[in-house]
């Protein structure tokens, strides 16, 4: 897929900077975070001429973070939406500080819902206009396969993530806009370390980078991208009987919707 103008939220670090430097520069691109720093130096790297390169500081926990990003992004016409930026925290919910758990529900839930809806008809009706195709990238994870006693909060979120990009994938069945879930599994970033996850080795990691061009090839090719192998193994069967599931559920709610 050839895309415009792409928005990435969590442009700063790991899967979101990846998917940044992986698309093509003919793709402008509005980068988001909390990190200026980090924004601006990833700006200066990702120039090039004839590019758009717009970066916003906004924290996604608030109001008026997502409201700021929603505004430039609608004024800078995007018709690539991806929904990176994400937080996890080890540790038993009765344990967690209040402050992490309205984060993560803020950031890894809310954000999602309020940046698609505000987003989607905008695209929507310029994909028509233009006779292209827009995308939306959701980044749930293997975690949302099952519950993840310890990180219970962080996969409950992404369960949302991965239902809510299936369900709005079947609602935009005849739209010009392609939905993906993407599912990394383990990916070397500074997500452990900031969910302050015991260090230990884990099993098949990831570069960020091999996730993020995966994911770029799986925009318009399919609806959920597990990128991890040996987890495919055990996920898929599930994701084929759901699939069939959510064919035949998404057939009568259509019915009921018209
Ligand atoms: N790494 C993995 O193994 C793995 C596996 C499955 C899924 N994922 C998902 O992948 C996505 C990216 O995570 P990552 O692994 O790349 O982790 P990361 O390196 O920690 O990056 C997280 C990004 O999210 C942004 N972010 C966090 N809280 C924010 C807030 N309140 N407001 C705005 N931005 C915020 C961070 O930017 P600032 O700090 O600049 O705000 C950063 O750019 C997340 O949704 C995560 O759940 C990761």
């Amino acid at each position: 897929m050839q895309y415009r103008y792409a928005l990435i939220t969590g442009a700063t670090s790991g899967i979101g900077k990846a998917l940044a430097e992986a698309l093509p520069v003919s793709t402008h691109l509005l980068l988001t975070g909390r990190n200026g720093e980090k924004l601006a130096a990833l700006a200066l790297a990702l120039a090039a001429d004839g590019r758009q390169l717009e970066t916003v500081i906004a924290d996604l926990a608030t109001d008026a973070g997502r409201a700021a990003v929603i505004d430039r992004a609608e004024a800078l016409e995007i018709d690539f939406l991806v929904n990176n930026a994400g937080l996890g925290r080890f540790g038993a919910v009765a344990d967690n500080p209040m402050a992490v758990e309205r984060e993560m529900a803020a950031v890894n839930v809310t954000a999602v819902v309020e940046l698609t809806r505000a987003l989607l008809p905008g695209m929507t009706a310029r994909a028509h206009r233009a006779g292209t195709r827009a995308g939306i990238m959701i980044v749930s994870s293997v975690v949302a396969f099952q519950a993840v006693p310890y990180m219970t909060t962080y996969a409950a979120s992404k369960v949302f993530d991965l239902f809510y990009a299936e369900g709005l994938a079947a609602e935009l069945r005849d739209e010009p806009v392609d939905v993906l879930a993407l599912c990394p599994g383990g990916t070397r970033t500074e997500f452990f370390d900031r969910a302050a996850m015991p260090d230990r080795p884990m099993p098949y990691m990831l570069s960020a980078d091999s996730v993020a061009r995966q994911a770029l090839a799986a925009m318009g090719r399919r609806t959920v991208l597990v990128t991890d192998p040996l987890r495919r193994i055990t996920i898929i069967p599930g994701l084929l009987r759901r699939r069939i599931l959510r064919g035949l559920v998404a057939r009568v709610m259509r019915r009921l919707a018209r």
